[in-house]
């Protein structure tokens, strides 16, 4: 396999010792975007190298715009890409994919998504031809990292992300984690293979940690629960779906309260075979570097990917009116009538100049909500 590799950060890196292990071919050529950093490979520029030299691409940089570009050329030529970057993935999917069905290579992407669970080949292949009524997940090691540290070690927000930073499990700057974002991008990837909807990840309901408290954990620990941040894809109707990203209370009863450290989990509902669950690590240099490598092994063996449920034309669709319980914790001094809960509230509770609601809203409603709410310390959302 002569292939080209772009980037050489935690990823790229990761899958070169994968691939060294492993015995299995070392890219041909590796473009950095600052050929003057001390490496442990020999590296290129974009300027060095021609696409035509390669029978494919291996990406693994942080730039979504230059990661379209070098996808959508290696495809129209008939090259195999094999990607890490889910913001590319998930933002442009309605411009590649038509040129990906039409390639006579594959483009497979396992490492965009819970690293080293391989979920997109699950979805795609096992159950193509099964309808999933739930999919969801904690799908961010960062900020089930920050989770774990403020519910097992009792740090603040602040302390945690601290840590998470100083053990290289959060960026320098780590708001697409803390925030969602990346967990929307996953989100919006796998529910294409779930359920045949692409949903643009800006169209995925989503509120992310930074300001969750003391308070709220508390809040958690007297009904003996946590809180995760949790993806979900939850079909309302046979042709209606809510798709959201939010801090969520889980109970014991859970697999997912045992998920801790920066470990990822998918968990689902299918019609005929039942749930499922899957754990694994969801990022690192190491994991994702294998899952590349699983990739680079399936292109070899002709594999791609089916679109089965997209292609079908049967997909769900989003329903604005689906309906949440949320809680809303508020400062009393700022009193939350932006919110119009459906039902009464179904708690209310008052101290320390803070307080909660718990009650139902639709996907509208709530999306409407965190609007107004995102970046104000004085609250946090998530689903009861
Ligand atoms: N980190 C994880 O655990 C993880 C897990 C799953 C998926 N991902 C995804 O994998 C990708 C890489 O993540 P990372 O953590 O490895 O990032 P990183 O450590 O910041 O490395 C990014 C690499 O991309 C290179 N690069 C950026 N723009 C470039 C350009 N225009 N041309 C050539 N090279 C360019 C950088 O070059 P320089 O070295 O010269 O700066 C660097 O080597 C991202 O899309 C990320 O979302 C990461």
């Amino acid at each position: 396999m002569n292939y080209l590799q772009y980037g050489l950060g935690t990823v790229g890196e990761g899958f070169i010792d994968c691939a060294t292990e492993r015995n299995t071919p070392l890219p041909a050529a590796v473009v950095v975007k600052n050929p003057h950093k001390t490496r442990k490979y020999p590296v290129k520029t974009a300027n060095d190298v021609v696409l035509t030299d390669f029978d494919g691409i291996l990406e693994t940089t942080d730039d979504a715009d230059s990661a379209f570009v070098w996808t959508a050329e290696a495809l129209q030529a008939g090259k195999f890409v094999v990607s890490a970057n889910k913001k590319m993935i998930s933002e442009r999917f309605l411009e590649w994919f038509d040129t990906a069905l039409g390639s006579s290579a594959p483009f497979l992407y396992e490492a965009a998504c819970c690293a080293a669970i391989p979920v997109v080949r699950l979805l795609d292949q096992y159950y193509a031809h099964e309808p999933i009524d739930v999919l969801q997940g904690i799908f961010n090691g960062t900020t089930n990292f920050i989770l774990t540290r403020m519910f097992e070690h009792n740090k603040d927000y602040a302390r945690a992300l601290e840590e998470a930073r100083r053990l290289g499990f959060a960026e320098s700057n780590p708001t697409l984690d803390v925030n969602g974002s990346d967990t929307a991008h996953k989100l919006s990837i796998l529910a294409i293979h779930a359920m045949g909807l692409y949903l643009a990840p800006s169209q995925i309901v989503r509120y992310g940690i930074p300001t969750l408290s003391d308070y709220d954990v508390r809040v958690a620990r007297e009904r003996g629960k946590t809180i995760k941040l949790m993806a979900e894809a939850r079909r309302i109707s046979e042709d209606g779906v809510a798709l959201s990203v939010l801090p969520t209370f889980v109970g014991r009863e859970s697999p997912f309260f045992s998920v801790g450290e920066e470990f990822n989990a998918v968990g689902l509902t299918a019609r005929c075979t039942g749930p499922a669950f899957w754990l694994g690590k969801g990022a690192g240099g190491r994991a994702t570097g294998g899952a590349l490598l699983a990739d680079l092994r399936a292109v070899e063996a002709g594999y791609r990917y089916t679109y089965t449920k997209f292609r079908s034309g049967q997909a769900p669709k989003p329903d604005p009116q689906a309906v949440e319980t949320i809680y809303l914790r508020f400062h009393t001094d700022e009193a939350p009538d932006f919110v119009h809960f459906i039902d009464e509230p179904l708690r209310r509770h008052e101290a320390e100049k803070t307080g909660y609601y718990v009650g139902k809203v639709t996907i509208q409603e709530l999306r409407r909500c965190i609007d107004v709410v995102e970046h104000r310390p004085g609250y946090f959302i998530a689903r009861w």
